[in-house]
């Protein structure tokens, strides 16, 4: 294992739980130029790491960011167990570093692995390991607005077997990313009718590899036409809104922010129940309800759609510049929305999101967590 060109030490993970942290000798940040970061593609030194067998998480370790080597009859490569969480930490304006609402993603990382009939990481664990990540590689945590390390929290299946079955062994990684902004501008959706995200009773609200491949076709048919995303629809009528890609969606009408419910066929985003959050405590009407297409074109045409946007962790609050419907006589009917200048409501909900991240304005939710394991807390936060 890593062995070559590392250093190790031996830490309690939580009290009992041990775990070995194997640094890099070789850092690479010198190499990264925090000012032009594509999304996704510059990865931090360390990963954590744990496998799953004989019915236990164990050989819970920090070790260098590394190319993994598994058979070719690996499960997860033919029957889909793949898993996966999206998070970021941030760098306070006075430099800690600290991670979002991590208890979502890790209770969603939970259901997630119930859905997909996978062994969740048992939670403590969980978030001793973001700590102890994030803190080891605090230094990669981008210091401009709209940067973050996005972290990325992995389970799948390891069993080298063919045939369908729930695997009886699992690797749970997470490794991070330093990024930029995802959609540098705002969207152009087109509404997807034809093609379907999620079905009731599918995987459609868990965090499934197969999700995101299923939705690549009709989304690159979009991109081919011109649009970023699709907007996806309910699979019975392609009459309900439901999201976007990898973001949850809100539209503003006649002064009332609304957003699909949760009903099983979306992903329940953490920024999606922040931003809930966040209007509900300032006392803007707010309502989780079914959206139909025709509603958003009746409003656009009466002048009451005052705003639309996107939210994820990755792209945070994302405004819609338009949306697009194909008509079956091949026309085109659009939405487009105000100008971003003039979209209050959306760009004040982004600015206090990134406000409480950065320690700048209050933390009413107790959303911000410092990123310091607890074997450190009391030297670090002094
Ligand atoms: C399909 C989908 N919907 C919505 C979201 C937004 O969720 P969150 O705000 O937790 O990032 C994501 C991103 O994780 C996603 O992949």
């Amino acid at each position: 294992m890593p062995s070559e060109g590392t250093t190790g030490e031996t830490y309690e993970l939580v009290p009992g739980v041990p775990f070995r942290l194997h640094r890099t000798d070789k850092s690479r940040l010198s190499q990264v130029d925090f000012h032009n970061l594509p999304f996704g593609k510059v990865f931090s030194d360390h990963m954590f790491v744990a496998e799953y067998r004989n019915g236990k998480w164990q050989n819970f370790r920090i070790e260098p960011y590394r190319t993994l080597q598994f058979t070719p009859a690996m499960i997860a490569l033919h029957y889909g167990q793949i898993i996966f969480e999206g998070m970021k930490a941030f760098r306070t304006v006075d430099g800690k570093p600290v991670l979002f609402r991590p208890e979502k993603n890790i209770q969603r990382m939970k259901r997630s692995a119930e859905r997909m009939a996978m062994p969740p990481f048992p939670e403590d664990l969980f978030l001793a390991a973001l700590k102890e990540l994030v803190w080891l590689d605090r230094e990669w945590i981008p210091p401009q607005e709209d940067s973050a390390l996005y972290i990325r929290p992995m389970m799948f299946a390891t069993d080298e077997y063919i045939g369908v079955r729930p695997s009886e062994t699992y690797w749970f990684i997470i490794f991070t990313c330093p990024v930029g902004p995802y959609y540098p501008e705002p969207v152009r959706v087109l509404i997807e009718r034809e093609y379907v995200r999620a079905f009731p009773g599918g995987t459609g609200d868990a965090k499934a590899g197969g999700n995101y491949g299923a939705s690549l076709m009709p989304a690159r048919r979009a991109q081919q036409k011109g649009y970023h995303q699709l907007l996806w629809t309910d699979g019975h009528e392609h009459r309900w809104v439901e999201e976007i890609g990898t973001m949850n969606v809100f539209f503003v009408i006649d002064g009332e922010v609304v957003t699909p419910p949760l009903t099983g066929t979306i992903l329940p985003g953490v920024t999606r129940d922040s931003v809930i959050t966040l209007c509900r405590e300032e006392g803007i009407p707010v309502a989780e309800r079914p959206i139909a297409i025709e509603e958003l074109f009746a409003a656009y045409e009466e002048g009451k759609l005052q705003d639309a946007f996107g939210t994820g962790t990755a792209a945070t609050i994302t405004p819609i510049a338009e949306i697009a419907m194909e008509r079956e006589d091949g026309t085109v009917a659009r939405i487009l929305l105000p100008p971003v200048q003039e979209r209050t409501l959306s760009a004040r909900l982004k600015q206090r999101l990134e406000a409480i991240r950065r320690g700048l304005a209050p933390d009413p939710f107790g959303w911000v967590l410092p990123a310091i394991p607890e074997r450190l807390q009391s030297t670090a936060q002094a």
